[in-house]
């Protein structure tokens, strides 16, 4: 099979992670006679520094004309005065509001290799495996008013979050189909009793609810979530939530996993169904950690785990994608360790001998 793919390596740490995805991606192509096309454009700083703007009309386009898009990370401190006009972060915000990419899954699983590896008992995050839904097209992020301006009395500033009742349903669907195909257990998340958003939000993921009675829904209110995320993770399976929270929620949830550099993601353009290729854009969820850029430091198996997402939704390759998977498994059952997941008695290894290590287990 031939696909197109754009891959946009962005800013700190993003180049070299996405490198590593690559090598096991053409580890893949190799083993399976795929042929996966690259092209590489700007964004985020690098693309401001270059372009003078985040995200470029005609990367926009190539992106739009292409099979799945993968990301690295956008931003650093040369680009972060709060006064600036342009920022790396918008090319991203961008990319997923003029792709359609409204629904952002964020599986968290705890490789058990790993539960001594965070600063949660092992007993409290052993088994952990559930998945995100955040929306990522709309609410906090994206509604209107959204400014600074003088008054008599100084200055004030606004965001809105706001949502329709079809970005809420599409978004709570994708959870409740996620949901069929595992445990069959939905946590809503909304801040129902004060957000007027959050009222919506519920009354829409009830309504919805009827079409999946296989599914349980049960409805929790943010602050309480933030709680038992902590609390009793095993308790979730899957969790569907608005894009402001989400963005806060998955955070937490990756000191589960031991680190941020474990936790892959997909943005989706659609529902995902089994046997459908969806189009997606898929990151790890870090950020660009500038501190660790060039120094061959940082984790790439979170993007390395975003490429297995990519075969599975976007290219329906999910044989290929469990084999990305299992290859990562082994090696950190080997005791291979980048720095940020690093314990006593392990190996040590840079961003580029984890890649190769995967790669070369794919290879076989
Ligand atoms: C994320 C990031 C982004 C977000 C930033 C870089 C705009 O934190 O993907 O979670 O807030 O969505
Ligand atoms: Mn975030």
């Amino acid at each position: 099979m031939e696909f197109n793919l754009i891959v946009l390596p962005g800013d700190g740490v993003g180049p070299e992670v996405t490198a590593e995805a690559v090598k096991v991606l053409q580890a893949i192509g190799k083993r399976f006679g795929h042929n996966f096309n690259l092209h590489y454009e700007l964004v985020g700083g690098v693309a401001i520094d270059e372009t003078g703007v985040a995200l470029a009309q005609d990367t926009l386009k190539i992106c739009q004309g292409s099979d799945a898009v993968l990301l690295g990370a956008v931003g650093g401190p040369k680009w972060d005065d709060p006064q600036v006009k342009v920022r790396p972060e918008d090319g991203l915000l961008a990319l997923r509001k003029r792709l359609g990419l409204f629904a952002n899954l964020r599986p968290v699983k705890v490789f058990p290799v790993l539960v001594d590896a965070t600063n949660l008992k092992p007993e409290v995050i052993k088994g952990v495996d559930f998945i995100f839904v955040r929306e990522l097209t709309g609410g906090l992020y994206f509604g209107r008013p959204k400014r600074q301006w003088q008054t008599p009395r100084g200055r004030r500033a606004a965001d809105t979050m706001a949502y329709s009742e079809q970005e809420i349903e599409r978004i709570v669907r994708v959870g409740f189909e996620l949901a069929r195909g595992r445990r069959k257990k939905l946590v809503s998340v909304d801040k129902a009793n004060v957000l007027e958003s959050s009222r919506l939000w519920r009354q829409v993921a009830i309504e919805v609810a009827e079409e999946y009675p296989d599914v349980e829904l049960e409805h929790m209110f943010v602050d309480a979530c933030g709680m038992r995320l902590i609390q009793n993770p095993t308790y979730f399976d899957v969790v569907v939530t608005s894009n402001m929270f989400g963005d806060i929620l998955s955070d937490e949830a990756s000191m589960l996993a031991g680190s941020m550099g474990m936790l892959p993601s997909a943005s989706l353009a659609g529902v995902p169904k089994e046997g459908v290729n969806i189009f997606g854009l898929y990151e790890p969820i870090h950020g660009s950690a500038p501190r660790r850029a060039g120094l061959n430091m940082a984790n790439p198996i979170a993007t390395i785990l975003s490429v297995a997402m990519m075969l599975r939704y976007s290219f329906s390759l999910i044989s290929e994608a469990g084999i990305i998977e299992a290859a990562v498994d082994e090696v950190l059952k080997e005791g291979y360790r980048t720095y940020d997941i690093m314990s006593e008695g392990k190996i040590k290894v840079g961003t580029k001998e984890m890649g190769d290590l995967v790669a070369k287990r794919i290879a076989g």
